[in-house]
């Protein structure tokens, strides 16, 4: 049995400790230690977006990358954007254009959307494919997901 290393992580603004294998990716401890399960487990190795998170404000996929080396990091999961089930700006929009149809993708797509306006509070739509190229939706969602975000980056929800 691989021994367990007791680490500290800051997800949403809150310090969490879990018991890890050095092995263990920020994936399964986010859905298997810390019960942080709206970060979902698409493919698996890197080619979906579905498992996508922010460190440090950046889009990341967790399932590549190993909790061990997210320890000094801030790290932002679905559960983040909406403190007390508050919705923010950008889940409103997706609720408002019907970018929601089964649902898997939408966490890691909301996560890219959020780090898009983060960084271009005013994009344009190939601004917007283009932050959003890395994750799939197999609903083929695309245009309503696209409108969301500039209808949440018009102030228009
Ligand atoms: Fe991580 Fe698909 S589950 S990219
Ligand atoms: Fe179903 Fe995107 S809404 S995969």
């Amino acid at each position: 049995m691989t021994a367990r290393l007791s680490v500290t992580l800051k997800i949403n603004g809150a310090e969490r400790t879990a018991a890890v294998r050095p092995f263990d990716t920020l994936l399964t401890t986010l859905r298997e230690d810390l019960a942080l399960q709206g970060s979902k487990r698409g493919c698996n190795q890197g080619v979906c977006g579905a498992c996508t998170v922010l460190i440090d404000g950046r889009p990341v996929r967790s399932c590549l990358s190993l909790t061990a080396n997210c320890v000094d990091a801030e790290v932002t999961t679905i559960e983040g954007l909406a403190p007390e089930g508050r919705l923010c700006a950008i889940q409103k929009a997706f609720v408002e254009t019907g970018a929601v149809q089964c649902g898997f993708c939408t966490s890691g797509m909301l996560l890219a959307a959020h780090a898009c306006l983060q960084s271009n509070a005013k994009p344009t739509a190939d601004d917007v494919k283009r932050a959003l190229s890395g994750n799939l939706c197999r609903c083929s969602g695309y245009k309503k997901i696209v409108d969301a975000v500039l209808l949440a980056a018009e102030g228009g929800i």
